[in-house]
Protein backbone atom coordinates (compact mmCIF):
# COMPACT_ATOMS: atom_id res chain seq x y z
CA UNK A 1 0.00 0.00 0.00
CA UNK A 2 1.56 3.48 -1.59
CA UNK A 3 1.85 5.76 1.89
CA UNK A 4 1.50 9.78 1.71
CA UNK A 5 3.84 12.50 2.43
CA UNK A 6 1.50 15.35 3.22
CA UNK A 7 4.86 17.53 3.25
CA UNK A 8 4.99 16.95 -0.82
CA UNK A 9 1.60 17.79 -1.92
CA UNK A 10 1.30 20.91 -3.76
CA UNK A 11 0.78 24.17 -1.51
CA UNK A 12 -2.95 25.12 -2.34
CA UNK A 13 -3.68 20.80 -1.35
CA UNK A 14 -1.96 21.47 2.33
CA UNK A 15 -3.44 24.27 2.77
CA UNK A 16 -6.84 23.30 2.28
CA UNK A 17 -5.97 20.08 4.25
CA UNK A 18 -4.96 22.03 7.24
CA UNK A 19 -7.65 24.45 6.90
CA UNK A 20 -10.31 21.93 6.67
CA UNK A 21 -9.14 19.69 9.63
CA UNK A 22 -8.23 22.67 11.73
CA UNK A 23 -12.15 23.00 11.37
CA UNK A 24 -13.18 19.75 11.94
CA UNK A 25 -10.58 19.21 14.94
CA UNK A 26 -8.93 16.08 13.18
CA UNK A 27 -5.20 15.55 12.34
CA UNK A 28 -4.14 16.25 8.72
CA UNK A 29 -3.39 12.09 8.08
CA UNK A 30 -7.22 11.84 9.49
CA UNK A 31 -8.68 14.40 7.43
CA UNK A 32 -7.27 12.58 4.12
CA UNK A 33 -8.69 9.57 5.54
CA UNK A 34 -12.28 10.89 6.05
CA UNK A 35 -11.82 13.00 2.14
CA UNK A 36 -11.19 9.22 0.52
CA UNK A 37 -13.77 7.82 2.47
CA UNK A 38 -16.25 10.24 1.48
CA UNK A 39 -15.14 9.69 -2.23
CA UNK A 40 -15.57 6.02 -1.97
CA UNK A 41 -19.21 6.53 -0.81
CA UNK A 42 -19.80 8.77 -2.97
CA UNK A 43 -21.16 12.11 -0.59
CA UNK A 44 -21.24 15.87 -1.91
CA UNK A 45 -18.17 16.91 0.31
CA UNK A 46 -16.86 19.35 -2.42
CA UNK A 47 -13.25 18.20 -2.69
CA UNK A 48 -12.07 22.11 -3.01
CA UNK A 49 -13.32 24.70 -1.47
CA UNK A 50 -12.71 27.22 -3.85
CA UNK A 51 -14.18 25.82 -6.81
CA UNK A 52 -15.98 28.42 -8.39
CA UNK A 53 -19.69 28.19 -9.82
CA UNK A 54 -20.15 27.71 -13.20
CA UNK A 55 -21.02 31.33 -14.34
CA UNK A 56 -23.69 30.19 -16.60
CA UNK A 57 -27.17 29.74 -14.65
CA UNK A 58 -29.00 32.85 -13.42
CA UNK A 59 -29.15 31.06 -10.04
CA UNK A 60 -26.02 31.04 -7.75
CA UNK A 61 -25.11 27.44 -8.06
CA UNK A 62 -24.57 26.85 -4.62
CA UNK A 63 -22.37 23.91 -3.63
CA UNK A 64 -24.55 21.15 -0.92
CA UNK A 65 -23.04 20.46 2.26
CA UNK A 66 -24.40 17.07 2.97
CA UNK A 67 -27.48 18.31 5.31
CA UNK A 68 -30.05 20.81 3.73
CA UNK A 69 -29.03 24.04 4.82
CA UNK A 70 -32.58 26.11 6.21
CA UNK A 71 -31.92 29.38 5.29
CA UNK A 72 -28.92 32.00 3.55
CA UNK A 73 -26.72 34.23 4.46
CA UNK A 74 -24.60 36.72 2.38
CA UNK A 75 -22.14 38.08 5.18
CA UNK A 76 -19.77 41.18 4.33
CA UNK A 77 -16.63 41.00 6.03
CA UNK A 78 -15.25 44.33 6.13
CA UNK A 79 -11.67 45.78 6.37
CA UNK A 80 -10.93 45.72 10.49
CA UNK A 81 -8.76 43.33 12.54
CA UNK A 82 -12.40 41.38 13.68
CA UNK A 83 -12.46 40.36 10.69
CA UNK A 84 -10.91 37.07 12.24
CA UNK A 85 -13.78 36.30 14.32
CA UNK A 86 -15.80 36.40 11.22
CA UNK A 87 -14.30 33.22 10.18
CA UNK A 88 -15.75 31.58 13.46
CA UNK A 89 -18.92 33.55 12.41
CA UNK A 90 -19.26 31.42 9.13
CA UNK A 91 -18.80 28.48 11.14
CA UNK A 92 -21.17 29.16 13.95
CA UNK A 93 -23.74 29.87 11.17
CA UNK A 94 -23.16 26.63 9.41
CA UNK A 95 -24.24 24.86 12.81
CA UNK A 96 -27.37 26.43 12.58
CA UNK A 97 -27.55 25.20 9.03
CA UNK A 98 -27.36 28.50 7.49
CA UNK A 99 -25.70 28.73 4.18
CA UNK A 100 -23.11 31.66 3.99
CA UNK A 101 -21.62 33.54 1.07
CA UNK A 102 -19.05 35.88 1.61
CA UNK A 103 -17.76 39.32 0.10
CA UNK A 104 -14.65 40.31 1.30
CA UNK A 105 -13.84 44.29 0.31
CA UNK A 106 -10.11 44.66 -0.26
CA UNK A 107 -9.26 46.30 3.40
CA UNK A 108 -10.60 42.88 4.13
CA UNK A 109 -8.24 40.86 2.41
CA UNK A 110 -5.57 42.54 4.26
CA UNK A 111 -6.76 40.74 7.69
CA UNK A 112 -8.02 36.95 6.03
CA UNK A 113 -7.56 35.49 2.93
CA UNK A 114 -10.57 33.96 0.22
CA UNK A 115 -9.00 31.33 0.50
CA UNK A 116 -9.33 30.81 4.24
CA UNK A 117 -13.73 31.99 3.53
CA UNK A 118 -13.75 29.69 1.16
CA UNK A 119 -12.21 27.10 2.70
CA UNK A 120 -14.61 27.68 5.61
CA UNK A 121 -17.88 28.70 4.10
CA UNK A 122 -17.59 25.83 1.08
CA UNK A 123 -18.52 28.36 -1.19
CA UNK A 124 -16.64 31.01 -3.82
CA UNK A 125 -15.27 34.53 -2.20
CA UNK A 126 -16.52 37.12 -3.81
CA UNK A 127 -14.40 40.22 -3.94
CA UNK A 128 -14.57 42.21 -6.75
CA UNK A 129 -17.21 44.28 -8.44
CA UNK A 130 -16.32 44.02 -11.69
CA UNK A 131 -15.55 40.49 -11.62
CA UNK A 132 -16.47 39.07 -15.33
CA UNK A 133 -17.02 35.75 -13.64
CA UNK A 134 -19.74 36.93 -11.34
CA UNK A 135 -20.67 40.37 -12.73
CA UNK A 136 -21.83 39.12 -16.39
CA UNK A 137 -25.32 38.39 -14.68
CA UNK A 138 -25.15 41.00 -11.92
CA UNK A 139 -23.37 39.29 -9.11
CA UNK A 140 -24.10 41.73 -6.96
CA UNK A 141 -27.85 41.68 -7.34
CA UNK A 142 -27.92 37.86 -6.99
CA UNK A 143 -25.53 38.49 -3.75
CA UNK A 144 -27.84 40.87 -2.38
CA UNK A 145 -31.12 38.99 -3.25
CA UNK A 146 -30.32 35.04 -3.25
CA UNK A 147 -30.28 35.57 0.50
CA UNK A 148 -32.48 35.67 3.69
CA UNK A 149 -30.10 37.94 5.58
CA UNK A 150 -27.28 40.48 4.61
CA UNK A 151 -24.88 40.37 7.83
CA UNK A 152 -21.95 42.71 8.07
CA UNK A 153 -18.85 41.85 10.50
CA UNK A 154 -17.17 43.86 10.77
CA UNK A 155 -18.97 46.32 10.05
CA UNK A 156 -16.66 49.40 9.74
CA UNK A 157 -16.97 52.89 10.00
CA UNK A 158 -16.10 53.60 6.26
CA UNK A 159 -18.74 50.49 5.78
CA UNK A 160 -21.53 52.02 7.48
CA UNK A 161 -20.96 55.16 6.07
CA UNK A 162 -21.03 54.76 2.88
CA UNK A 163 -23.77 52.56 3.86
CA UNK A 164 -25.73 55.45 5.25
CA UNK A 165 -25.20 57.91 2.09
CA UNK A 166 -26.09 55.05 -0.37
CA UNK A 167 -22.73 54.74 -2.01
CA UNK A 168 -22.04 51.70 -4.17
CA UNK A 169 -18.46 51.69 -5.37
CA UNK A 170 -17.41 48.61 -4.83
CA UNK A 171 -19.17 44.69 -4.11
CA UNK A 172 -19.78 44.81 -0.51
CA UNK A 173 -22.03 49.01 -0.79
CA UNK A 174 -23.55 47.61 -3.82
CA UNK A 175 -24.61 44.87 -2.47
CA UNK A 176 -25.96 46.66 0.72
CA UNK A 177 -27.29 49.43 -1.55
CA UNK A 178 -29.06 46.71 -4.02
CA UNK A 179 -30.47 44.68 -0.99
CA UNK A 180 -33.88 44.20 -0.04
CA UNK A 181 -33.20 42.04 2.69
CA UNK A 182 -32.94 42.94 6.29
CA UNK A 183 -29.34 43.73 7.24
CA UNK A 184 -27.67 43.30 10.14
CA UNK A 185 -24.47 44.83 11.29
CA UNK A 186 -21.34 44.30 13.67
CA UNK A 187 -20.17 47.47 13.95
CA UNK A 188 -16.19 46.95 15.26
CA UNK A 189 -13.79 50.19 15.66
CA UNK A 190 -11.48 52.59 17.66
CA UNK A 191 -13.74 53.43 20.39
CA UNK A 192 -12.95 57.47 19.56
CA UNK A 193 -14.35 56.31 15.50
CA UNK A 194 -17.15 54.85 17.41
CA UNK A 195 -18.40 57.75 19.51
CA UNK A 196 -17.05 60.34 16.53
CA UNK A 197 -20.03 62.48 15.62
CA UNK A 198 -19.88 61.43 12.00
CA UNK A 199 -20.52 57.47 13.25
CA UNK A 200 -23.00 58.72 15.54
CA UNK A 201 -25.12 60.43 12.75
CA UNK A 202 -24.56 57.62 10.17
CA UNK A 203 -25.74 55.18 12.87
CA UNK A 204 -28.45 56.60 13.82
CA UNK A 205 -29.61 56.96 9.73
CA UNK A 206 -29.38 53.32 9.93
CA UNK A 207 -31.40 52.74 12.47
CA UNK A 208 -33.60 54.94 10.77
CA UNK A 209 -33.63 53.02 7.76
CA UNK A 210 -34.66 49.71 9.37
CA UNK A 211 -31.05 48.39 9.77
CA UNK A 212 -30.11 46.05 12.79
CA UNK A 213 -27.27 46.55 15.37
CA UNK A 214 -25.37 43.92 17.55
CA UNK A 215 -22.64 45.24 19.30
CA UNK A 216 -20.52 47.07 19.94
CA UNK A 217 -19.07 45.54 22.81
CA UNK A 218 -16.71 47.57 25.42
CA UNK A 219 -13.49 46.16 25.88
CA UNK A 220 -9.39 46.38 25.22
CA UNK A 221 -8.40 47.18 21.48
CA UNK A 222 -6.31 45.57 19.43
CA UNK A 223 -4.31 48.89 19.92
CA UNK A 224 -1.85 48.35 22.65
CA UNK A 225 -3.52 50.51 26.02
CA UNK A 226 -6.94 51.61 24.35
CA UNK A 227 -10.12 50.33 25.65
CA UNK A 228 -13.55 51.65 25.52
CA UNK A 229 -16.72 50.51 23.01
CA UNK A 230 -15.79 49.49 19.46
CA UNK A 231 -15.21 45.74 20.28
CA UNK A 232 -16.78 43.82 17.44
CA UNK A 233 -19.34 41.28 19.45
CA UNK A 234 -18.26 37.54 19.35
CA UNK A 235 -19.27 35.40 16.48
CA UNK A 236 -21.47 33.21 18.93
CA UNK A 237 -23.69 36.69 19.83
CA UNK A 238 -23.89 37.88 15.95
CA UNK A 239 -24.91 34.11 15.00
CA UNK A 240 -27.32 34.19 17.68
CA UNK A 241 -28.69 37.56 16.40
CA UNK A 242 -28.73 36.46 12.59
CA UNK A 243 -30.96 33.54 14.08
CA UNK A 244 -33.63 35.94 15.81
CA UNK A 245 -33.69 37.48 12.29
CA UNK A 246 -33.78 34.39 10.14
CA UNK A 247 -36.28 32.45 12.43
CA UNK A 248 -37.59 34.57 14.94
CA UNK A 249 -39.54 32.97 18.00
CA UNK A 250 -42.98 31.94 17.50
CA UNK A 251 -44.87 33.11 20.22
CA UNK A 252 -46.25 30.57 22.57
CA UNK A 253 -49.20 32.13 24.18
CA UNK A 254 -50.74 28.83 25.60
CA UNK A 255 -47.50 27.88 27.38
CA UNK A 256 -48.25 26.10 30.71
CA UNK A 257 -51.81 25.16 30.17
CA UNK A 258 -53.21 22.21 29.76
CA UNK A 259 -55.52 22.16 26.92
CA UNK A 260 -58.17 18.82 26.85
CA UNK A 261 -59.63 18.32 23.06
CA UNK A 262 -62.43 15.98 22.11
CA UNK A 263 -62.92 15.03 18.37
CA UNK A 264 -64.09 12.61 15.92
CA UNK A 265 -67.70 10.56 15.92
CA UNK A 266 -68.03 7.75 18.77
CA UNK A 267 -69.15 4.34 17.40
CA UNK A 268 -71.51 2.84 19.66
CA UNK A 269 -71.79 -1.02 19.22
CA UNK A 270 -75.02 -3.13 18.16
CA UNK A 271 -73.45 -5.99 18.45
CA UNK A 272 -69.65 -7.20 17.76
CA UNK A 273 -69.60 -6.47 14.73
CA UNK A 274 -71.71 -3.21 13.82
CA UNK A 275 -72.25 -0.13 15.50
CA UNK A 276 -73.79 3.57 15.23
CA UNK A 277 -71.94 6.01 13.82
CA UNK A 278 -72.14 9.61 12.52
CA UNK A 279 -70.23 11.07 9.55
CA UNK A 280 -67.58 13.63 12.42
CA UNK A 281 -64.01 12.90 9.96
CA UNK A 282 -62.10 14.13 13.22
CA UNK A 283 -60.62 17.25 11.46
CA UNK A 284 -61.80 19.84 13.17
CA UNK A 285 -60.92 18.59 16.61
CA UNK A 286 -57.53 17.81 15.02
CA UNK A 287 -57.12 21.06 13.71
CA UNK A 288 -57.83 22.60 17.22
CA UNK A 289 -55.02 19.69 19.23
CA UNK A 290 -52.23 20.79 16.21
CA UNK A 291 -53.08 24.79 16.72
CA UNK A 292 -52.78 24.59 20.51
CA UNK A 293 -49.85 22.37 20.79
CA UNK A 294 -48.54 24.78 18.40
CA UNK A 295 -49.48 27.85 20.89
CA UNK A 296 -47.12 25.65 23.40
CA UNK A 297 -49.93 24.33 25.53
CA UNK A 298 -49.72 20.39 26.36
CA UNK A 299 -52.09 18.72 24.74
CA UNK A 300 -54.57 15.66 25.11
CA UNK A 301 -56.72 14.63 22.24
CA UNK A 302 -59.56 11.78 23.18
CA UNK A 303 -60.67 10.49 20.10
CA UNK A 304 -63.07 8.72 18.36
CA UNK A 305 -62.40 6.42 15.47
CA UNK A 306 -60.80 8.54 12.78
CA UNK A 307 -58.62 8.12 9.93
CA UNK A 308 -56.38 10.74 10.47
CA UNK A 309 -52.93 10.34 12.19
CA UNK A 310 -52.14 11.51 15.87
CA UNK A 311 -51.15 15.71 15.62
CA UNK A 312 -47.28 15.44 16.38
CA UNK A 313 -46.42 16.49 20.00
CA UNK A 314 -50.28 15.65 21.02
CA UNK A 315 -51.13 13.14 23.37
CA UNK A 316 -53.98 10.75 21.48
CA UNK A 317 -56.32 8.80 23.59
CA UNK A 318 -58.31 6.71 20.90
CA UNK A 319 -61.73 5.27 22.19
CA UNK A 320 -64.65 3.82 20.48
CA UNK A 321 -67.81 5.10 22.82
CA UNK A 322 -69.07 7.89 24.31
CA UNK A 323 -68.54 6.51 28.13
CA UNK A 324 -64.99 5.10 27.05
CA UNK A 325 -64.77 9.17 25.86
CA UNK A 326 -65.90 10.63 29.63
CA UNK A 327 -63.53 7.88 30.94
CA UNK A 328 -60.92 9.20 29.45
CA UNK A 329 -61.87 12.83 29.69
CA UNK A 330 -62.53 12.63 33.58
CA UNK A 331 -58.95 10.83 33.62
CA UNK A 332 -57.08 13.53 31.46
CA UNK A 333 -58.35 16.65 34.28
CA UNK A 334 -57.65 18.63 35.97
CA UNK A 335 -57.29 20.82 32.63
CA UNK A 336 -57.29 24.67 32.04
CA UNK A 337 -59.13 24.43 28.55
CA UNK A 338 -61.42 21.99 27.27
CA UNK A 339 -62.89 21.83 23.99
CA UNK A 340 -65.08 19.37 22.64
CA UNK A 341 -65.63 18.93 19.76
CA UNK A 342 -66.32 15.45 19.40
CA UNK A 343 -69.94 14.47 17.63
CA UNK A 344 -70.92 12.05 20.05
CA UNK A 345 -73.30 9.93 19.53
CA UNK A 346 -76.61 10.90 21.88
CA UNK A 347 -77.91 6.98 21.98
CA UNK A 348 -76.69 3.77 22.41
CA UNK A 349 -78.25 0.36 22.17
CA UNK A 350 -79.42 -0.85 25.43
CA UNK A 351 -79.30 -4.09 24.43
CA UNK A 352 -76.12 -4.64 22.81
CA UNK A 353 -76.05 -8.71 21.25
CA UNK A 354 -73.13 -10.31 22.30
CA UNK A 355 -73.10 -12.37 19.16
CA UNK A 356 -73.73 -10.90 16.06
CA UNK A 357 -77.06 -10.89 15.43
CA UNK A 358 -79.27 -12.90 12.94
CA UNK A 359 -81.70 -12.84 10.90
CA UNK A 360 -85.26 -14.34 11.58
CA UNK A 361 -88.30 -15.71 11.34
CA UNK A 362 -89.73 -13.36 13.62
CA UNK A 363 -88.22 -10.04 11.69
CA UNK A 364 -86.36 -7.32 12.85
CA UNK A 365 -84.66 -7.29 16.56
CA UNK A 366 -85.67 -4.42 18.44
CA UNK A 367 -82.78 -2.13 19.13
CA UNK A 368 -83.67 -0.30 22.25
CA UNK A 369 -81.54 2.81 22.28
CA UNK A 370 -80.78 4.62 25.78
CA UNK A 371 -78.89 8.35 26.39
CA UNK A 372 -75.38 8.09 26.83
CA UNK A 373 -73.51 11.02 28.91
CA UNK A 374 -73.20 14.11 27.70
CA UNK A 375 -69.94 14.41 28.22
CA UNK A 376 -69.69 18.24 28.15
CA UNK A 377 -72.59 18.74 29.74
CA UNK A 378 -70.71 16.80 32.46
CA UNK A 379 -67.88 18.25 33.06
CA UNK A 380 -69.35 21.71 32.61
CA UNK A 381 -71.29 21.11 35.84
CA UNK A 382 -67.99 20.12 37.41
CA UNK A 383 -68.04 21.82 41.14
CA UNK A 384 -64.11 20.46 41.78
CA UNK A 385 -62.13 20.10 38.54
CA UNK A 386 -64.33 22.23 35.97
CA UNK A 387 -61.67 23.72 33.85
CA UNK A 388 -61.88 26.98 33.89
CA UNK A 389 -62.81 27.47 30.36
CA UNK A 390 -65.05 24.76 28.75
CA UNK A 391 -65.85 25.18 25.05
CA UNK A 392 -68.58 23.27 23.26
CA UNK A 393 -69.89 22.67 19.69
CA UNK A 394 -73.21 22.62 17.92
CA UNK A 395 -73.85 20.97 14.91
CA UNK A 396 -76.77 22.22 13.39
CA UNK A 397 -78.82 21.88 10.55
CA UNK A 398 -81.12 23.95 11.20
CA UNK A 399 -81.54 27.22 13.64
CA UNK A 400 -78.50 27.25 13.97
CA UNK A 401 -78.09 30.58 16.33
CA UNK A 402 -80.68 29.66 18.15
CA UNK A 403 -80.01 26.30 18.91
CA UNK A 404 -76.41 27.05 20.08
CA UNK A 405 -77.76 29.79 22.37
CA UNK A 406 -80.37 27.47 24.20
CA UNK A 407 -77.56 24.65 24.32
CA UNK A 408 -75.45 27.13 25.87
CA UNK A 409 -77.45 27.84 29.13
CA UNK A 410 -78.58 23.56 28.59
CA UNK A 411 -74.93 22.47 28.91
CA UNK A 412 -73.35 25.04 31.29
CA UNK A 413 -70.28 25.73 29.21
CA UNK A 414 -68.56 29.23 28.63
CA UNK A 415 -68.21 29.36 24.65
CA UNK A 416 -70.20 27.03 21.82
CA UNK A 417 -68.79 27.24 18.44
CA UNK A 418 -71.77 27.04 16.35
CA UNK A 419 -71.80 25.57 12.17
CA UNK A 420 -73.74 24.39 10.05
CA UNK A 421 -73.53 21.13 9.42
CA UNK A 422 -76.61 20.66 6.66
CA UNK A 423 -75.71 18.59 3.70
CA UNK A 424 -75.26 21.64 1.35
CA UNK A 425 -72.39 23.26 3.38
CA UNK A 426 -70.17 20.38 2.87
CA UNK A 427 -68.72 20.45 6.69
CA UNK A 428 -69.23 16.98 8.04
CA UNK A 429 -65.99 15.55 6.29
CA UNK A 430 -65.03 18.70 4.29
CA UNK A 431 -62.23 21.12 4.82
CA UNK A 432 -64.19 24.03 5.21
CA UNK A 433 -66.11 25.01 7.96
CA UNK A 434 -68.39 28.65 8.23
CA UNK A 435 -68.61 29.19 11.93
CA UNK A 436 -70.44 31.21 14.84
CA UNK A 437 -68.35 31.83 18.54
CA UNK A 438 -71.36 32.39 21.29
CA UNK A 439 -70.16 33.21 24.40
CA UNK A 440 -71.43 34.95 27.43
CA UNK A 441 -70.92 38.48 27.29
CA UNK A 442 -68.80 40.09 30.00
CA UNK A 443 -68.49 36.39 31.13
CA UNK A 444 -71.81 35.80 31.71
CA UNK A 445 -72.23 38.02 34.78
CA UNK A 446 -75.16 40.17 33.22
CA UNK A 447 -76.88 37.61 30.97
CA UNK A 448 -76.05 38.87 27.46
CA UNK A 449 -74.74 36.15 24.85
CA UNK A 450 -72.40 37.65 22.08
CA UNK A 451 -72.50 36.04 18.22
CA UNK A 452 -69.53 36.40 16.51
CA UNK A 453 -69.92 35.02 12.78
CA UNK A 454 -66.51 34.58 11.59
CA UNK A 455 -65.59 34.35 7.96
CA UNK A 456 -66.02 30.61 5.49
CA UNK A 457 -62.64 29.31 6.23
CA UNK A 458 -60.76 25.86 6.21
CA UNK A 459 -60.64 24.08 9.55
CA UNK A 460 -57.19 24.78 9.94
CA UNK A 461 -58.21 28.46 10.34
CA UNK A 462 -60.61 27.89 12.04
CA UNK A 463 -58.66 26.16 15.22
CA UNK A 464 -56.14 29.08 14.34
CA UNK A 465 -58.79 31.67 15.05
CA UNK A 466 -60.33 29.57 18.11
CA UNK A 467 -57.03 29.13 20.08
CA UNK A 468 -56.14 33.25 19.54
CA UNK A 469 -59.00 33.97 20.79
CA UNK A 470 -58.48 30.93 23.90
CA UNK A 471 -54.83 32.42 24.39
CA UNK A 472 -56.42 36.06 24.51
CA UNK A 473 -59.16 35.44 26.79
CA UNK A 474 -56.75 33.55 29.12
CA UNK A 475 -54.55 36.48 29.29
CA UNK A 476 -57.25 38.90 29.77
CA UNK A 477 -58.65 36.41 32.26
CA UNK A 478 -61.95 36.89 31.33
CA UNK A 479 -64.30 34.19 29.54
CA UNK A 480 -65.48 36.88 27.05
CA UNK A 481 -63.59 35.90 23.83
CA UNK A 482 -62.80 38.98 21.76
CA UNK A 483 -64.55 39.89 18.58
O1 LIG B 1 -76.14 18.03 22.25
P1 LIG B 1 -75.29 18.21 21.05
O2 LIG B 1 -74.70 16.95 20.53
O3 LIG B 1 -75.84 19.05 19.97
O4 LIG B 1 -74.06 19.09 21.61
C1 LIG B 1 -72.87 19.24 20.94
C2 LIG B 1 -71.78 19.49 21.91
O5 LIG B 1 -71.90 18.66 23.02
C3 LIG B 1 -70.43 19.17 21.32
O6 LIG B 1 -69.48 20.00 21.94
C4 LIG B 1 -70.25 17.73 21.71
O7 LIG B 1 -68.87 17.37 21.77
C5 LIG B 1 -70.87 17.69 23.08
N1 LIG B 1 -71.49 16.43 23.41
C6 LIG B 1 -70.94 15.67 24.42
N2 LIG B 1 -71.52 14.50 24.80
C7 LIG B 1 -72.66 14.09 24.22
C8 LIG B 1 -73.22 14.84 23.19
C9 LIG B 1 -72.62 16.01 22.81
O8 LIG B 1 -69.89 16.05 24.96
N3 LIG B 1 -73.18 12.97 24.58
Amino acid sequence: MASLTIRKLDDAVKTYLRLRSAKNRRSVEEEVRVILRELIEGREEPLTPFAVPPATSSAPALQRTGAVPEASVTLIIGGGIAAYKSLDLIRRLKERRVEVRCVLTKAAQQFVTPLAVSALSHERVYTDLFDPQSEFDAGHIRLARDCDLVVVAPATADLMAKMANGHADDLASAVLLATNRKVLLAPAMNPLMWTNAATRRNVAQLQRDGVVLIGPNSGEMAEAGEAGTGRMSEAIEIAAAAERLLRPPVPKPLAGKRVLITAGPTHEPIDPVRYIANRSSGKQGFAIAAAAQAAGAEVILVSGPVDLGDPQGVTVKHVESARQMLEQVQAALPADIAIFAAAVADWRVANEGEQKLKKTAAGMPPLQLIENPDILATISKLTDKRPPLVIGFAAETEHLIDNAKSKLARKGCDWIVANDVSPATGVMGGDRNTVHLISRKNGGKDGEIAVDSWPVMTKEQVAIELVAHVARSVTDKSLEPAS
